[in-house]
């Protein structure tokens, strides 16, 4: 079908939702951002707020001048979820982002992972099943690759052991999907796999909101630069990498945002070669904590106070991406340099501060 066509079919059967799972939350929230300015996409979020706050749709209306129609449900309960999918008839697409994701929390509690990450997945897959929605995209993650030797990594490039529970929860999560689209063949799938999203919507207005304590790079340097924190640990000085610390791609996450527009268009124009499509989401350019910490200087003029620690449990020495295929299929790739990465994230930091 031509695209031109898909606006028609939508319309005509009054398809034109896409339910957006986790969409309070920080990569979600800047997608439906994306979502409402630059699509005619109507737009549902389901949340339950146990890593975001309802606030965010606030922003959100802040942001674009729209609301979001919403629902706070848990959706490791199937019956919850499926009666958003009764109401929901006019679901065509659903992007599901609800998860938790922090390496290091899933290393010491696992069971939160695995009970969250997996069945909420089972349940919204039963559901598209159930409702006939065919276009599905998954959230993943780079830390599905576990520890890598040759860099950069390509969507072929084979898993290694899964280095923490979180990254465990993903590499199922994609076998999953993988065998759900070889029998059920009405599914029409794609897993994004990010890289480290990091930053803060242009405006300020809208970004990272760690519910307790962060244990991602970027808000511990803002939140130590602000004074939140007292002193910030870099964990690991002695990998074999060119300053010692950890090598990761950071990409900002409203480059993350536009990829899920992308990817949802190259699905509903329904011409891609397998039902179960895999690309990375990363900026290509691997960039080591001290380098970050140097950018944040930059920006800032802040010196963040910091130790230098020990390793952290569950962390991969380097990763970062190989970005053809993204390019390629997708018509995609990354923008926003490193530097304002770190200046939206530090604008989004200091308007907390006022709040
Ligand atoms: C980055 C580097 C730390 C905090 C993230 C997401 C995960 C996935 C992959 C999307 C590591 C070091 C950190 C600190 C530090 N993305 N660090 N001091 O672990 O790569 O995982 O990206 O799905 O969801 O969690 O990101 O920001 O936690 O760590 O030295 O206080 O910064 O050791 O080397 P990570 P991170």
């Amino acid at each position: 079908m031509q695209r031109v066509s898909i606006q028609k079919f939508m319309e005509r059967n009054k398809k034109n939702t896409i339910l957006v799972t986790g969409g309070a939350g920080y990569i979600g929230s800047h997608t439906i951002i994306e979502l409402l300015e630059t699509t005619s996409f109507d737009i549902v979020s389901i949340d339950n707020y146990s890593n975001s706050n309802e606030g965010t749709y606030d922003r959100i209306k802040q942001i674009t001048g729209k609301d979001v129609k919403h629902y706070n449900i848990d959706l490791c309960n199937y019956e919850e979820t499926v009666k958003v999918f009764e109401i929901e008839t006019g679901v065509i697409g659903i992007i599901h982002f609800a998860a938790f994701k922090s390496v290091s929390e899933s290393v010491e509690n696992p069971q939160k992972y695995y009970h969250n990450n997996i069945n909420s997945l089972l349940n919204v897959l039963e559901c598209c099943l159930k409702f006939e929605i065919p276009n599905f995209i998954f959230s993943s993650s780079c830390s599905v690759y576990g520890n890598i030797t040759e860099l950069p990594v390509k969507e072929s490039t084979p898993f290694n052991k899964a280095e923490s529970p979180y990254a465990y929860t993903k590499q199922v999560g994609e076998e999953i999907i993988k065998d759900y689209c070889k029998a059920y063949t009405q599914l029409n799938t794609i897993s994004l796999r990010y890289f480290n999203p990091v930053g803060a919507h242009i405006s300020g207005l809208n970004g990272e909101l760690p519910i307790n304590k962060p244990s991602n790079l970027v808000p511990v340097i803002t939140q130590t630069a602000i004074g939140k924190i007292k002193q910030m640990t870099v964990y690991g000085s002695d990998y074999k990498t060119r300053d010692g610390s950890c090598i990761r791609d950071y990409i900002h996450v409203t480059d993350i945002a536009i990829a899920h527009i992308k990817a949802l268009n190259y699905l509903l124009a329904n011409n891609q070669k397998s039902n179960c499509s895999i690309f990375n989401l990363g900026s290509g350019n691997g960039v080591s904590v001290f380098e970050a910490i140097k950018s944040f200087e930059k920006i800032s003029g802040i010196k963040p106070n910091y130790i230098l620690g020990n390793r952290r449990a569950g962390d991969v020495e380097a990763i970062y991406s190989q970005t053809d295929l993204s390019k390629k299929e997708l018509n995609w790739e990354a923008k926003i340099t490193l530097d304002e990465m770190m200046e939206t994230a530090w604008k989004w930091e200091n308007n907390l501060k006022k709040q």
